[in-house]
């Protein structure tokens, strides 16, 4: 059983590793963003086909960390009650909730909106109405992005303290320290991380 519970850890926190996409997706739309016109070039292709890709292994990673993570619950002896009597594990699991509704709403809303106007504009350079159309929903999914991360490493952190809660005054500086870096990835092209 000890085996068990070591190899679910082991696989949980992996998964987390690799749902850390966000901060890479805002790195790239800050390069192209760095890049400059025109609007609809290959780079455009290029950088749409990797974040609308990235859809179904998101898709799938968040899957694993809530079977991983109820399996953990189990494993320690837990029922499902586990996850309102520990404050903790009912916000990681609120947390996994918030952002598969988050990736579920861009696959299904907003990407092929942006698909759309691609299409619509039919090869490069971009019409500027439909360029600014494409701007403003760029815009909200880099925002829901930064949501993502932020929320993907509060969980990670909050996994730390799942069975010995931290003091609260830490738990409220990591958050920050977790805002800060998530604010930082938003807004620069983050040189040196
Ligand atoms: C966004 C989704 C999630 C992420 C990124 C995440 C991340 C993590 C990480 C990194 C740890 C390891 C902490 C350590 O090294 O001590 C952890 C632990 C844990 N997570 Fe998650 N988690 C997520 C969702 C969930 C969910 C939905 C549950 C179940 C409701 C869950 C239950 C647990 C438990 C029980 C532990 C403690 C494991 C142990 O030490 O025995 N996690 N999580």
């Amino acid at each position: 059983m000890d085996t068990t519970l070591d190899v679910l850890k082991v696989i949980h926190v992996i998964n987390a590793i690799l749902m850390a996409w966000p901060f890479y997706a805002l790195v790239t739309v800050n390069q192209r963003v760095s890049l400059g016109p025109p609007l609809g070039d290959r780079a455009d292709t290029y950088m749409e086909n990797i974040i609308k890709n990235r859809t179904l292994p998101c898709f799938v990673l968040q899957s694993i960390a809530l079977v991983t993570g109820l399996l953990l619950v189990f494993l320690h002896g837990l029922g499902l009650d586990a996850l309102v009597a520990n404050p903790i594990l009912g916000l990681k699991l609120l947390l996994l909730l918030i952002i598969a509704a988050l990736l579920t709403y861009v696959h299904t809303t907003l990407q092929p909106q942006i698909d759309a106007l691609f299409a619509k504009a039919g090869g490069h350079p971009v019409p500027q109405e439909l360029g600014q159309q494409i701007a403003k929903l760029r815009l909200r999914r880099k925002r829901i992005a930064s949501v993502c991360l932020f929320v993907v490493l509060t969980a990670a952190m909050l996994g730390v303290q799942a069975w010995a809660l931290f003091p609260f005054w830490l738990t409220i500086v990591l958050v920050i320290g977790i805002a800060t870096l998530t604010r930082r990835a938003y807004s620069s092209v983050t040189r040196w991380i």
